[in-house]
């Protein structure tokens, strides 16, 4: 090619960037497509938005430090539908033991059971054979995070009824969890538990849990079962993998959680005709006193997260929704799993924490205890007024 159709390349691509991202940034009305940062970041933000996206994707290899045990070799592997941050059909396995009067242990010193080890497969975990409960876990889309990692813990205290005072048979506990990026007590709000508070705490959980790779949050190796000799031969590196970078400064984990934070939502779809009265029929069957519709994120010195409303539908809460895995995990029962948000849910399967429900219709009537009440007024709507929650679900 010519050196002058090169540069009319080169022109066009950076005009068709420059354009999608100005678009980003008109005020009102102009659709941000998933994947894209929130709308309105500084030029230095959009800058940390890159950096993180790029090590979000960036394929990791032994000479990194994946593994000796691992899930995948790059967060984007296993969230990347409907865009980089979504989530793809692969599921993870966790497993333990339930004794006859219901106490759980963990076997080999933890829960999670890796899917895959590096080089031949000396270090790869298995399941022992005293486990009777085995669990999958779907991934969760992070579009949004920041703006869920900005909700105030108060906020979330104020909305738990764990004795179920009020007697409404729905009773949330907030996850009372030790945040290891800050050392502090913190409502946790990630996970299917819940069991981390802040997206750097998350980040440092992922990179050694998911990829096997170390950092200052989560230092050591953990391959269930694989004694520390074997654990060398695979080439188990001593010391922290994850280094800082020397031209930005950051770790991995710097990036990965600034990916995270400057995520923009998925919009809401706008509502057809077949939607009618599905909102209401939400609120009126009681769905909404689990996935409240909106919650507040605090003041804030930045003004992306000051006081913005956020539409998650969720209450962030643990529940005994019948659904449980039997894995006892962070301050989570092995009843209990967060209510997830369902913002974005037309363009995530499939659904539940396990990944078991194909349809949301089919999520609905899996609930149980806390949410019986709930399930039975939906089932006694008639066939017109459920298609029109099912619509309406449709359009978040
Ligand atoms: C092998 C697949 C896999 C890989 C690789 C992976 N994740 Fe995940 N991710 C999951 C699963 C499964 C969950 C739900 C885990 C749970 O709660 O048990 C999850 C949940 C999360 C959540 C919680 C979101 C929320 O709103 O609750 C965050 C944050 C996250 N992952 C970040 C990352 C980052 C950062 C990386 C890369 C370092 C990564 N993940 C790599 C599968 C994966
Ligand atoms: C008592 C609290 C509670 C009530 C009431 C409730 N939910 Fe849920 N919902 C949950 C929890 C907890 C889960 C996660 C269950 C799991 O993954 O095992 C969930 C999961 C879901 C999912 C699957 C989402 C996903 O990402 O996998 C959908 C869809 C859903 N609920 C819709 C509804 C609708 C519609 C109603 C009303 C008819 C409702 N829920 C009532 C707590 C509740």
């Amino acid at each position: 090619m010519g050196a002058a159709t090169m540069r009319g390349f080169v022109w066009l691509a950076g005009g068709v960037i420059l354009t999608a991202v100005l678009c980003l940034r008109l005020p009102g009305g102009q659709a941000v497509l998933p994947g894209s940062p929130l709308p309105g970041i500084t030029a230095y933000e959009f800058e940390l938005f890159r950096l993180g996206l790029d090590d979000f994707t960036e394929v990791e290899t032994p000479e990194d430090g994946l593994g000796p045990a691992f899930n995948g070799n790059s967060c984007a592997q296993c969230h990347s539908v409907p865009a980089i941050g979504g989530v793809t059909s692969m599921t993870e396995i966790r497993a333990g033991h339930r004794d006859e009067n219901g106490a759980f242990k963990e076997l080999n010193g933890g829960t999670l059971f890796h899917l895959f080890s590096v080089p031949n497969h000396t270090c790869q975990v298995h399941i022992p054979a005293e486990a009777n409960v085995i669990a999958r876990r779907a991934p969760i889309p992070l579009f949004g995070a920041g703006l869920v990692e900005a909700i105030p813990d108060d906020a979330l205290l104020a909305l738990e009824d764990p004795g179920d005072r009020d007697n409404d048979g729905i009773s949330g506990r907030a996850a009372r969890i030790l945040d290891v990026a800050t050392n502090l007590e913190r409502i946790g709000r990630f996970g299917w538990k819940a069991q981390q508070a802040t997206l750097l705490a998350f980040s440092g959980d992922a990179y050694r849990n998911e990829m096997g790779i170390t950092n200052d949050l989560f230092p050591d190796e953990v391959a269930l079962g694989v004694g520390p000799e074997q654990l060398t031969l695979c080439g188990a590196r001593r010391g922290i993998e994850d280094v800082r970078d020397r031209r930005t400064g950051l770790r991995g984990i710097d990036n990965f959680a600034n990916f995270m934070k400057l995520l923009a939502p998925i919009e809401r779809a706008s509502a057809g005709v077949d939607a009618g009265n599905g909102e209401a029929l939400f609120e009126f069957t009681g769905c909404a006193a689990c996935h409240i519709p909106v919650l507040t994120t605090g003041p804030n010195t930045n003004p992306l997260f000051d006081r913005k409303p956020v539409p998650l539908y969720s209450d962030l809460l643990l529940h005994d929704v019948g659904t449980g895995d039997g894995i006892e995990q962070g301050a989570a029962t092995g009843d209990e799993i967060r209510t997830p948000a369902l913002w974005g849910l037309r363009l995530r399967r499939p659904l539940l924490h396990d990944g078991s429900a194909a349809t949301p219709e089919e999520a609905i009537r899996r609930h149980q205890r806390e949410a019986a009440a709930t399930v039975e007024r939906f089932a006694a709507l008639s066939e017109s007024e459920r298609r029109q929650l099912l619509a309406f679900l449709n359009t978040l």
